[in-house]
């Protein structure tokens, strides 16, 4: 029999790739829930349910006329900045929805899969972080998804946390634009462009997240992994290797610091990731940032 699995906001970046990777797989039942219309353009005959995430109800009872084996949370307030102004609105969506799915999941009998992030941590350990070390947020994001994690561990049964690192990739109408688009369309268009040299991540296609998600699945996996790819660049390093790969004028790229820069909400200096549990656990397959713009650029 298939697996039922249930994506929880499936219009998004991550919620659109997981959607087009499970859609074609004859092994899974696949249901999707976001707000509006199903912008999933590969997926036209999905079951689609539109939510609205302040009327619980109605998910709930769509939840358990389903009965899932799995649900995957990849819906989220993920700007940064919006989140440090819109403090509220922020708890509503990264902390308190993510409560009642928990509380559900578990009423259910389903797995919870839930995404977090890197943001969770203050950047400033001076190495790479494994999945115990002390989170200690610099912004209002970061604490929003280091408090949805704890009302996973406390409200749910069967649960897996991926915690992930700057995301890109592209999909159908997309409403958030990620630094590999930005990059590259300014740079198509001839614009010079401000990037920050001396923030570092470990920037993770999309296409490979997606993949940690279903090994998630298929391993059965529980508590908490950090998903990566495994090449840890500056935000600068990374803009320039786009360059490079598209041939595009590198000279175009101005390096500045964060200071300069002046975001809303303050980022952490410094975040890579220990991979090696999800390499055991899940047999996860990080790839190297070339590799994952060439994914990036045959999936355009
Ligand atoms: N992107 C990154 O660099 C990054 C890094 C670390 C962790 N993560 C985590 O990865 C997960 C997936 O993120 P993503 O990159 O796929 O982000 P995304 O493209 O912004 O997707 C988030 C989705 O949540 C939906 N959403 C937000 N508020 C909503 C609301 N009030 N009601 C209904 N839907 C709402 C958005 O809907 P609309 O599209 O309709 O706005 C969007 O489709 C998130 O948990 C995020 O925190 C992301």
């Amino acid at each position: 029999m298939a697996v039922k699995v249930v994506v929880i906001g499936s219009n998004g970046l991550l919620g659109q790739t997981l959607v087009n990777k499970l859609y074609n797989n004859k092994a899974y039942k696949l249901y999707a829930m976001a707000s509006g219309e199903n912008r999933n353009s590969k997926a036209t005959e999905l079951s689609y349910f539109e939510i609205d995430i302040t009327d619980f109800s109605s998910i709930k009872l769509q939840l358990s006329l389903i009965a899932p084996n799995f649900i995957i949370n990849a819906l989220a307030m993920t700007n940064v900045d919006a989140c440090e102004v819109e403090k509220n609105h922020c708890d509503a969506i990264n902390v308190h929805f993510v409560k009642e799915l928990a509380i559900n999941s578990k009423e259910l009998r389903a797995r919870f899969i839930h995404i977090s992030t890197d943001f969770i941590f203050d950047g400033e350990k001076g190495n790479f972080y494994n999945e115990i070390d002390t989170p200690n947020p610099v912004n209002y994001y970061g604490l929003s998804k280091l408090r949805a994690e704890k009302v996973v561990c406390e409200n749910a049964t069967d649960f897996t946390i991926l915690r992930t690192i700057l995301v890109y990739g592209k999909v159908a109408n997309m409403k958030r634009s990620n630094l590999v688009l930005w990059v590259k369309k300014s740079l198509e268009n001839r614009e010079s462009i401000r990037v920050i040299n001396d923030q570092y991540r470990m920037p993770t296609y999309v296409g490979n997240l997606a993949n940690a998600c279903i090994l998630a699945i298929q391993k059965n996996a529980t508590g908490i992994y950090h998903i990566s790819d495994k090449e840890y660049l500056s935000i600068y390093e990374i803009a320039q290797q786009i360059a490079d790969f598209y041939n595009l004028p590198k000279e175009l790229i101005q390096p500045i610091s964060t200071l300069e820069l002046g975001q809303k909400a303050k980022r952490p200096p410094k975040t890579g990731f220990v991979l090696d549990k999800a390499l055991k656990e899940l047999g996860y397959n990080p790839l190297s940032f070339i590799d994952g713009l060439t994914l990036f650029h045959a999936n355009l």
